[in-house]
């Protein structure tokens, strides 16, 4: 766009550094308080550590999910296709206040969930996902990622949607989460229903629903041994969902 300039310049070309257009493009990260790491039992006995993921992991996290694009039931299609945004949306600065938890089995990358924070309140829930089926890894994850944004963020609601009927099952019939009306509120997600949970229906009924699930809490007392065997993520060798 230009418009002839009401006054006489010394320059008529202004040079402009790159980094000075970045702080403008990309948004000043809040103060989060980091994840603590945690760990729970399965009920095949193995251990699952949930930490969050390291950015220099991304690449690795990417080539991997990649390849769920091309799963063509239970909507893993088009969840790796939006995960794979959200992880680069991550790597290049480009999404406000993300986070990205991994669930590791001895290494192994079995489970992700992930989400950002629109501001200190609204803590907006992304992407859960298993990428190792029948143990509900992707049951612990989402209930992970909602009590980092309560216990941890301090946020006072939390918003979701679901793309896939294990989704919605697991998580907006699973917690009872009410909707917003719609289509005056849309989630981030393809203008979907917002789910939501407050702070006081977290406090009162949603915290149960780990050891319903799964018969065990998060436990963040993690021996070092379990940290040091998670501390390098490996990624399935093959797509087994
Ligand atoms: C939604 C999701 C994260 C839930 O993960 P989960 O809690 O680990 O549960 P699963 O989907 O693996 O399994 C759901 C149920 O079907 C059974 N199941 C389904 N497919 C299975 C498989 N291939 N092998 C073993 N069990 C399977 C599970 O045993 C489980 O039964 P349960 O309730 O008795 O435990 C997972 O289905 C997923 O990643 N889906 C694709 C991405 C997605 O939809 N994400 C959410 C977006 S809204």
């Amino acid at each position: 766009m230009k418009l002839e300039t009401p006054e006489n310049v010394s320059e008529q070309q202004l040079t402009i550094d790159v980094r000075e257009i970045e702080p403008l493009l990309q948004a000043p990260p809040m103060d989060m308080k980091p994840w603590p790491g945690a760990m729970v039992k399965l009920k095949d006995g193995r251990t699952l550590y949930i930490r969050e993921a390291k950015i220099d992991e991304a690449p690795l996290m990417m080539e991997h999910i990649k390849k769920y694009m091309d799963v063509d039931h239970d909507f893993y299609d088009i969840v790796g296709a939006r995960v794979y945004s959200e992880i680069l949306g991550w790597y290049r600065k480009r999404l406000k206040d993300p986070y990205h938890l991994v669930g590791l089995i001895d290494g192994l990358w079995v489970g992700l969930a992930n989400g950002r924070l629109m501001n200190e309140d609204v803590n907006i829930s992304l992407h859960t996902m298993a990428l190792a089926r029948g143990g509900r890894i992707g049951a612990i994850m989402y209930y992970a990622k909602a009590y980092y944004g309560f216990e941890i963020l301090g946020n006072k609601e939390w918003w979701a949607t679901y793309e896939s009927y294990n989704g919605w099952m697991r998580w907006g019939l699973g917690m009872a989460q009410p909707s917003y009306p719609w289509p005056e509120y849309q989630h981030e997600l393809g203008g979907a229903r917002v789910y939501y949970v407050t702070k006081k229906y977290w406090d009162t009924a949603v915290k149960k629903y780990i050891q319903q699930m799964v018969g065990a809490d998060l436990d963040f007392n993690v021996p070092d041994s379990v940290i040091k065997a998670n501390a390098v993520m490996r990624a399935p060798d093959e797509v087994t969902v």
